[in-house]
């Protein structure tokens, strides 16, 4: 059920949490399906929910970066220098992966000796968190390797009943999923790219830190990296691989900017990101626009690219895996 995120909402949801039951919140980033990470059949069920894989693990959200050091080691100088180096993120869309400490369960961690932290900094995000008083794993509330949920509607049209409580806080203000940042490796390395930039975090780490790897390794470094991932049913042709004498009369086009050079009467529907081409605006948009093109029936669906630095480089990370 879809709820308004009253505060007498809020701590029912926070109470089903404590119970071992699973809740769909929003987040600064996409929606999230979240149950207490330390009840190993509470973090089962958002498995089964989602269809995840179990080798797959779940970030684990805090309210206050003061929660840290209760899961994560961070006794060592090097990581507690970064972290602090790193503070000013928080809270934000930017996950860390730590040594794990404990009092978190297997089956988040997908039994690895790592977990991964995040202090969202969206207000009823960080209410749910404060009241349940204990970690929230949560991964984006949609089915696995499909586009992530950017409304409540997104979680509620993927899971239905299933999921007993969804708290409506409206359209998801970044749009696409954190930036995960291992600080396990020396340099830290990105895993996956977000909202917060590799420039950002070069600049207050004072280095350079490695970026996510092109090729695929056999099992992946960080599971949201699979190839094939934040993809619609309808198959996705970047724009700049269109053939030019393709027939697009029953094609998508979701355009990033507004380009008086194309034809746009061509495509059966167009979604315009944004007029002037602003890579907040567009990420904000694109998953919504995903979801709505991909059920209209269509062949494919035509997407724009952009520069791969900044944020288009998230952007185009996630573009390329729907493209697969
Ligand atoms: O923006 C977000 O991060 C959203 C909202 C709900 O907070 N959550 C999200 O979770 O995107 P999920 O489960 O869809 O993505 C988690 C990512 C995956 O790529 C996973 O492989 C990686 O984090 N991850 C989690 N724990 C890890 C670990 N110990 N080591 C490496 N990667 C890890
Ligand atoms: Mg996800």
């Amino acid at each position: 059920m879809i709820l308004k995120p009253t505060s007498r909402n809020i701590s029912k949801a926070a109470q089903e949490i404590r119970s071992g039951n699973v809740v769909s919140f929003p987040t600064e980033t996409v929606y999230g399906l979240g149950a207490d990470a330390a009840n190993e059949e509470a973090v089962k069920k958002i498995f089964h929910i989602k269809k995840r894989p179990s080798y797959n693990p779940l970030i684990v959200h805090l309210p206050d970066p003061s929660h840290i050091g209760r899961y994560a080691d961070i006794s060592d100088k090097m990581t507690k220098r970064r972290l602090m180096e790193l503070s000013s993120f928080w809270p934000g869309p930017l996950s860390v992966v730590l040594k794990l400490k404990g009092g978190i369960s297997k089956a988040a961690t997908g039994g690895l000796n790592t977990v991964a932290i995040r202090i969202p900094s969206h207000p009823i995000a960080l209410a749910l968190l404060e009241e349940c008083r204990c970690p929230v794993a949560a991964p984006s509330a949609n089915i696995f390797s499909y586009v992530s949920p950017t409304t409540a509607e997104h979680v509620y049209e993927s899971f239905g009943s299933q999921v007993g409580i969804i708290l409506d806080g409206g359209d998801a203000e970044i749009g696409l999923e954190s930036t995960v940042l291992s600080l396990v490796t020396d340099p830290p390395k990105i895993l996956r790219p977000g909202y917060i930039t590799a420039e950002q975090i070069c600049e207050k780490l004072g280095l350079e830190i490695q970026l996510p790897s092109e090729t695929e390794p056999k099992r992946p470094e960080s599971p949201g990296m699979l190839k094939k991932h934040y993809a619609p049913h309808t198959p996705i042709v970047l724009k700049t691989s269109l053939p030019p004498a393709a027939s697009v009369s029953n094609a998508g086009y979701i355009a990033f900017r507004a380009d008086p050079k194309l034809d746009l009467q061509q495509f059966r529907t167009v979604s315009l990101l944004s007029p002037t081409g602003e890579l907040e605006e567009v990420a904000s948009k694109l998953y919504k626009a995903l979801r709505e093109q991909d059920s209209m029936g269509l062949d494919f669906i035509v997407v724009d690219t952009c520069e791969e630095s900044d944020l288009g480089t998230a952007i185009m990370d996630r573009l390329r895996r729907a493209a697969k």
